[in-house]
């Protein structure tokens, strides 16, 4: 099979060629670039072998469309809304790793994201790719809009109680942390290492763009649930995402009868792994990996669930989640080239 990466120099472009170089289904793997088409990719990317040349190509969608089988989009917002309308009508399935595709509401899109919205016609087509929530439509999708890395790690968290309408509605605060490779290659004042270094900083206060993401899978999980409380701060690590959560049942529940819950809905999906009563994850714990690690306890005093939810923010935020999509689409097994275990420390 035939894969194409545009964005390859990027963080996720980066991590989704590593992936692909050793997936047991992929023959060729082309790698795209609007800045430096025509470069040896191994000359920007050093930890590579160098004693082999990989020439990044100018992106020509009428071409990749026919000659590709799968083309990841791993650019900023904004590109895909421009790419996606000229790869569409051939061959090659599209999984883009940005928000364009996500938000099934254009005018929500326009709001959070400053940006104009690709047509109505093309997110219609567009399958939100949470595998472990909705394979079903993902194996028979041309379009994957593979979800952010916050909304990943929380809905993750979320799905075993929101489906079954359990949770208070107005109640669900998110306290989510984030390393600085979620910004991205290019360094700014905010990820330089002289600020981020010994500190902890809160961003984007109830404007993060991945909010109305995770209000929108939610409402299609339980239509009852209200906005939430979402916050997220930049923690002085490369990668990694925790998302704490917190809500209020709207029964009583037991801790072993919440943990029973969490075991059974995700006995089946092998990439999210429940911890035991009493043991909460960390992020060096899924660092490399396409794992989704959960803890959750109940505050008897408070009667509040906190839920703790950990990712590696390239992969199962990003890279490796498409990769079990485009796994998904093509019926390979659904693990085929992810069975890595987290690297540590
Ligand atoms: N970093 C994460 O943890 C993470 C997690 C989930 C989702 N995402 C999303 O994935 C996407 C990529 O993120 P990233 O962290 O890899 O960003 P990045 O490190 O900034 O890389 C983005 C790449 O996109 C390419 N690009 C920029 N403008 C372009 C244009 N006009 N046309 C075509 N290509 C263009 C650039 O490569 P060239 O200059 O070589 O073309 C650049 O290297 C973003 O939408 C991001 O929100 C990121």
């Amino acid at each position: 099979m035939k894969a194409g990466i545009v964005g390859a120099t990027g963080y996720g472009g980066i991590e989704l060629f590593r992936l692909l170089r050793e997936h047991p289904e992929i023959e060729a793997i082309h790698l795209y670039s609007s800045s430096q088409a025509g470069e040896d990719f191994t000359n920007i990317y050093k930890h590579l072998n160098s004693q082999e040349t990989i020439v990044l190509e100018e992106l020509q969608p009428d071409v990749m469309k026919f000659e590709l089988d799968v083309v990841f989009l791993a650019t900023p917002a904004g590109v895909s809304r421009n790419l996606t309308p000229d790869l569409l009508g051939g061959s090659a399935v599209i999984i883009d790793l940005s928000g364009d595709l996500r938000l099934k509401d254009p005018e929500v899109y326009e709001e959070w994201y400053k940006k104009e919205s690709v047509s109505d016609h093309i997110l219609k087509q567009a399958v939100y790719g949470l595998p472990e929530w909705n394979k079903e439509e993902i194996v028979n999708a041309k379009v994957i809009a593979n979800p952010g890395c916050y909304p990943t790690a929380t809905l993750l968290g979320l799905a075993p109680l929101i489906k079954d309408r359990l949770v208070e509605p107005h109640s669900i605060v998110v306290d989510a942390k984030s390393g600085v490779s979620g910004a991205g290659k290019n360094p700014n004042p905010m990820t330089h290492f002289a600020h981020t270094q010994e500190n902890i900083q809160i961003y984007k206060v109830n404007q993060h763009q991945h909010i109305p993401e995770i209000e929108q899978a939610l409402h299609g999980w339980d239509e009852a649930i209200e906005p939430i409380t979402f916050s997220t701060h930049l923690a002085p690590m490369v990668r990694g995402i925790m998302s704490t959560i917190y809500l209020k049942m709207k029964e009583p529940i037991t801790e072993s009868e919440l943990h029973e819950r969490f075991s059974s809905y995700y006995e089946s999906r092998p990439f999210v792994r429940v911890r035991q009563e009493g043991n909460f994850p960390c992020t060096k714990e899924v660092y490399g990996s396409n794992y989704c690690d959960i803890g959750l306890t109940l505050d008897p005093r408070t009667n509040r669930v906190t839920i703790v939810s950990v990712i590696d923010n390239l992969m199962k935020g990003a890279a490796s989640q498409a990769v079990q999509n485009m796994n998904l689409v093509f019926h390979f097994d659904e693990q085929a080239g992810l069975l890595r275990l987290p690297v540590y420390p």
